[in-house]
């Protein structure tokens, strides 16, 4: 049974304050959801500890939005897999495009993050997607097979979540078509040894399309950046019919 799992991004938005208030209002919005949909909440490494604190008893996970490949040393910046898990960490987003876009982040240091969160207990998001000129250029499975060939070297498929996230749909309002990411994500699973494996789409994903996009065969679970922000939205996409 392939796990449906909803997680919100923040990016580097709220603050500890806002945290709590977000939280106040999330948490009684979402008692009616199915058990079996797993939410998570990935947060500024600043709200780990108070989004922790008021997690007990919740069923809502916490993730952090990166993770470090050493246990520790001289890398300013940086965070590793037992500092998130002290926290109650349970997931790491991998290879956010973000990160890949502004932060230098290759290939290879994805792969080092994924398996150190792996080492370090937590359970992966790897990221994966193509830009629009990849897209039209027609080169947007090649691109997407390239970053799962050398990110998932050595990786636990069984310990690991993948996101489907076209580069052209992050924050842009433009959704890429429910059946197109359906295929894109089944044509991510034939490529994986486990298809168990549980595989999210993400990229202007709101309550208005969250339907249309979990009633997709292959997709197991959404990324959601700008619509986790505001609780009532991202509840609705929690609740999807
Ligand atoms: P978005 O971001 O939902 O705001 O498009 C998705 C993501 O970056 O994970």
């Amino acid at each position: 049974m392939r796990k449906v799992i909803l997680a919100g991004n923040w990016k580097m938005y709220k603050t500890q304050g806002e945290a709590a208030e977000f939280l106040m209002e999330f948490g009684s919005q979402i008692d009616d959801a199915p058990e079996t949909r797993e939410v998570v909440l990935c947060v500024p490494f600043t709200d780990l500890d108070i989004v922790n604190k008021s997690l007990h008893g919740s069923r809502i996970r916490l993730g952090a939005q990166n993770v470090h490949w050493e246990n520790c040393g001289a890398f300013t910046g940086e965070i590793s897999a037992n500092m998130l898990t002290e926290m109650g960490v349970r997931y790491a987003i991998v290879g956010h495009s973000e990160r890949r876009q502004y932060f230098g982040e290759t290939d290879e240091t994805v792969n080092l993050r994924l398996k150190a969160a792996q080492r370090g207990g937590l359970i992966p998001i790897l990221c994966v997607g193509e830009t629009k000129q990849q897209r039209d250029a027609g080169a947007a499975e090649k691109t997407i097979f390239a970053q799962m060939d050398l990110g998932l070297q050595g990786i636990d498929l069984d310990r690991l979540v993948i996101a489907y996230e076209p580069i052209w749909a992050i924050g842009t309002g433009e959704t890429c078509e429910a059946s197109e990411a359906n295929r894109i994500v089944g044509l991510i699973r034939s490529r994986l040894t486990n298809r168990n494996v549980t595989i999210q789409y993400g990229g202007s994903v709101k309550p208005s399309n969250i339907d249309e996009i979990m009633a997709q065969p292959e997709i197991d679970g959404v990324l959601v950046g700008g619509a986790s922000l505001e609780a009532s939205d991202f509840a609705r996409i929690v609740n999807y019919k």
